[in-house]
């Protein structure tokens, strides 16, 4: 693809509170090409050259929230559910503004085919954007995930985990399992590498006797490939009697969990009102 060898074109974003440097190019439309700064409006997102342009714009703009439903919320924390079919400059807007965060991934215009989760903290101001993730509507290839952000100003507080476990929630009320769409960055992999981790480490740690990874699967929603590679890479698969075993020493698994990292943001699901999409 083309923009893959493009070099860095927008280099700082104003939304909201903060001021964010980017990391990546992202193609935005011929008329933003001598534009070193660009003025979004963290509500609607709408993208502009000027900050006098955005301030006119903040005292028209009527949203405080991303458009959508309301599918979560717990104390300060909640999330909308874009239809990309029916806000489909919210989701062209979206898919620009993540493009400066994220290196190999193609840009899909074809914003109707997704729903985008749309992570926020909420306060008396509104509810701001934290981060979101894509899904397709229908995947072939039970894809549960197509791109996930956290901006730079909140990432490593737990926001990733929280978007991807999320994501699983999502997978097991539709029951079905998931995986997202390769390929995932480094960050990318370290966060998902981190959830599977301790999600699976959890089950083997309470659970008594034998457990198989189809079990482990219903369980999690997690895809049986993606469960035998995390638990082979912690060398906990080991082959006795013609047979392939999970290791449980609980030893063992302490110290894998540990370093796996913070567990991040729970979802409560008690707080999530959602039927999957037909
Ligand atoms: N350096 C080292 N490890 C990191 C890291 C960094 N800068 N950022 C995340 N990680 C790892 C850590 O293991 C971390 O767990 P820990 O903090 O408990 O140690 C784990 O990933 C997830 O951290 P978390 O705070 O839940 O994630 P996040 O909110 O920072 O979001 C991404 C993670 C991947 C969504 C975020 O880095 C991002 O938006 N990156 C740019 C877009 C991208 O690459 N998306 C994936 C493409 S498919
Ligand atoms: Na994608």
């Amino acid at each position: 693809h083309e923009e893959f060898t493009k070099v860095k074109n927008i280099a700082t974003i104003e939304l909201g509170r903060y001021e964010i440097e980017t990391w990546y190019f992202s193609p935005f439309p011929p008329e933003y090409n001598d534009c070193l700064k660009l003025y979004f409006c963290e509500f609607c997102l709408n993208f502009m050259k000027r900050k006098e342009q955005l301030q006119r714009h903040m005292r028209k703009c009527d949203l405080k929230h991303p458009p959508g439903d309301e599918i979560y919320r717990s104390g300060t924390l909640s999330m909308f559910e874009v239809d990309g079919k029916k806000n489909k400059v919210y989701g062209q807007n979206l898919c620009y503004l993540a493009k400066l965060f994220l290196d190999h991934k193609t840009l899909y215009y074809d914003v109707d085919l997704f729903l985008f989760y749309i992570l926020c903290e909420c306060d008396e101001r509104g509810c701001h954007m934290v981060g979101y993730f894509s899904k397709e509507k229908h995947s072939e290839e039970s894809y549960n995930l197509a791109c996930i952000l956290t901006l730079p100003p909140y990432q490593r507080k737990g926001y990733g985990k929280f978007l991807i476990a999320f994501s699983y929630e999502l997978s097991k009320k539709e029951g079905k399992v998931g995986t997202p769409e390769r390929p995932l960055s480094d960050l990318g992999l370290l966060s998902y590498r981190g959830y599977w981790t301790r999600v699976l480490l959890d089950i083997l740690k309470k659970h008594k006797g034998n457990i198989s990874i189809k079990e482990l699967s219903d369980m999690t929603a997690i895809k049986a490939e993606d469960i035998l590679s995390t638990l082979q890479s912690l060398e906990l698969i080991q082959y006795r009697k013609g047979q392939h075993v999970i290791c449980a020493d609980p030893k063992v698994l302490d110290r894998h969990l540990k370093a796996a990292g913070r567990g991040g943001l729970e979802v409560d699901v008690s707080k999530l009102i959602w039927t999957p999409y037909k």
